[in-house]
């Protein structure tokens, strides 16, 4: 953890050395920011809320914060590098923050229809009082089209997946930067097994909390798991190491769930491809998209215990098997579908996204008019 904050503090020093660098130039500086529009509405109005108060988020008394544009945030999803403001890292974000709504253009990898109130907050000025707000192009929802590695054989997991039933298998993935403790995979085998539905789980394990952030080895799936359990679930369940070609995974038709660490990306793809997500944020502005998930967007329920960093199998079982056994799971399906219909629209041809990258253009090209014509001509015809 603690060395991550330090290479994320000096990665963030240089964002705000280049947005610095660009403007003594006098070149135009725009930001792509890859995260969900309400974590841009909540990033670009801190360093106002920072004014409003002396207390850390850490100490303050009440539960959840409002924000302009976002649904009330419970204190403790908010990232954990923003808890303390006596950290460097706390400084060196707001700062960042700053710098953002000081650029000439934000550029988000979300599309409007998702994020609608976000989206108008961050227009109409609201997060950002009595300042003029850079313009927000909506640019998304890019997500990789497949792995990308073309003539490939397919992976082993798609193979796995034909032969079971539509819509009847459970994804868990955590994405590509943590490792679970082993403890913790323990619970959720127990979990998974009693709840006796259909998983593919891509696991990354480690048995020491303060090696969460390193890469790890592969590890043997027999000694992270419990005693027996891969040949108990062998008919009904997949455990691979590591890695596994997500988007593909999301996009077959035999998945029908998704646990996930919420991350952008990983939202994102399930979104594009309509799987309900049962949420368990790990690190960073993870709680935010939780929240967004869960109560605005409403495709999304929590793994309960997950912001105590620990679940119990009795959850996972429950979830497990509400998400994809239940009659109320219904509703959270059919929302999802709706989403996935406006995520289509939102990159159709000459749909929103699109037009938002052309006004970009355009104002870039404005920008670059009113400098110098010809480096605008080089660079943009
Ligand atoms: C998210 O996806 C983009 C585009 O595929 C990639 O460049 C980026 O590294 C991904 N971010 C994370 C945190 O994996």
């Amino acid at each position: 953890m603690t060395q991550t904050g330090i290479q994320w503090t000096l990665c963030l020093k240089q964002f705000v050395q280049i947005t610095e660098i660009a403007r003594q130039l006098g070149i135009p500086a725009y930001v792509h920011f890859p995260c969900a529009a309400s974590v841009l509405a909540i990033y670009i109005h801190l360093p106002v809320f920072h004014t409003t108060t002396d207390t850390s988020f850490k100490d303050m008394e009440c539960t959840s914060l409002d924000f302009p544009g976002v649904p009330p945030i419970p204190v403790a999803d908010v990232p954990y590098t923003l808890q303390d403001r006596d950290t460097e890292i706390y400084q060196t974000r707001i700062e960042k923050f700053t710098q953002i709504a000081e650029a000439d253009g934000i550029l988000v990898n979300s599309f409007e229809s998702l994020e609608e109130r976000a989206v108008r907050a961050l227009k109409d000025g609201v997060c950002l009082p009595g300042r003029k707000m850079p313009p927000v192009y909506c640019i998304g929802p890019l997500v990789k089209k497949e792995n990308g590695k073309e003539i490939e054989e397919r992976h082993i997991c798609l193979t796995w997946l034909d032969s079971h039933p539509k819509g009847s298998v459970i994804f868990l993935c955590f994405g590509s930067v943590v490792a679970l403790l082993i403890d913790q995979i323990k619970q959720i085998a127990i979990g998974l097994e009693r709840s006796s539905q259909r998983f593919l789980w891509v696991l990354r394990s480690t048995n020491d909390e303060n090696k969460m952030f390193e890469p790890q080895p592969d590890s043997d799936l027999h000694f992270v798991l419990p005693d027996g359990f891969l040949d108990r679930t062998k008919n009904r369940g997949m455990v691979i190491n590591s890695w596994a070609p997500q988007v593909d995974v999301l996009n077959h038709a035999s998945i029908g769930g998704f646990v996930s660490h919420c991350g952008w990306n990983s939202t994102l793809e399930a979104i594009v491809a309509g799987v309900p997500i049962i949420c368990w944020p790990i690190f960073a502005e993870q709680g935010i998209n939780k929240v967004l998930l869960t109560e605005e967007i409403k495709v999304g329920v929590v793994m309960k215990g997950c912001e105590e960093e620990f679940v119990r199998p009795e959850e996972v079982e429950e979830k497990v098997r509400w998400l994809m056994a239940s009659e109320g799971r219904r509703v959270l399906r059919e929302h999802m579908l709706a989403v996935k219909e406006k995520a289509r629209e939102a990159m159709a041809e000459d749909g929103p996204s699109a037009k938002a990258f052309t006004e970009f253009l355009r104002d870039l090209r404005l920008k670059l008019n009113g400098q110098d014509e010809r480096s605008s001509d080089s660079f943009l015809s």
